[in-house]
């Protein structure tokens, strides 16, 4: 296995699954991130996941503080594209680490704090004009009733990186 532990950090739930499957199929025990600095040692070698906030992978740079970030998976609500999956910022120690895109899911009324004015300005933003495309419409749909997308067939390429290493 490339990684001893799966961190993540998850506010609404879609990241949490995606760890727990990652966890079932591996084997390897997963952690939020809150626990995992106290529950791991801090040079223990993990698999990041986070989910994205305005492009922001949430809580990478703390764990790669704390943890040896072997792979990091962003999950966002966007449609998986290799342009916006280049653009994601990444800690400076992070940009030659794998960067896997997971599409999670959408669930407003999940949402907490300031997060839920984030969103209400964004759906506005979104649906302000008609779609054009039948990409543009679904995404409107799914700011203004959530989506769910969390797939365990999405995992492959990350347990294909998982299973390549040697270390126990
Ligand atoms: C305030 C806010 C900002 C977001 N920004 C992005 C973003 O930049 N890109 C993206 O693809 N998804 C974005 N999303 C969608 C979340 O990343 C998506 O819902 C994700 O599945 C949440 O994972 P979680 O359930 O583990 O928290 C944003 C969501 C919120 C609430």
């Amino acid at each position: 296995m490339n990684a001893q532990a799966i961190v993540y950090t998850s506010a609404t739930g879609f990241t949490g699954r995606y760890a727990g499957l990652l966890a079932e199929a591996s084997g390897l025990p997963a952690h939020p991130l809150e626990q995992a600095v106290k529950a791991l040692d801090s040079n223990t070698r993990v698999l990041f996941l986070g989910w994205l906030c305005a492009g922001n992978i949430q809580g990478l740079a703390r764990a790669a503080r704390r943890f040896d970030v072997r792979a990091v998976c962003a999950v966002g609500m966007s449609p998986p594209d290799p342009a916006y999956i280049a653009k994601l910022r990444r800690p400076e120690t992070l940009r030659e680490t794998p960067l896997f895109y997971l599409r999670g899911g959408y669930a407003p009324e999940r949402l907490r704090g300031i997060y839920k004015p984030m969103m209400a300005f964004m759906t506005k933003a979104v649906t302000r004009a008609p779609a054009k495309s039948p990409q543009e419409k679904s995404m409107q749909e799914a700011f203004l009733s959530g989506g769910d997308w969390v797939s365990p067939e999405a995992l492959a390429p990350v347990m294909n990186w998982l299973e390549a290493g040697s270390l126990s």
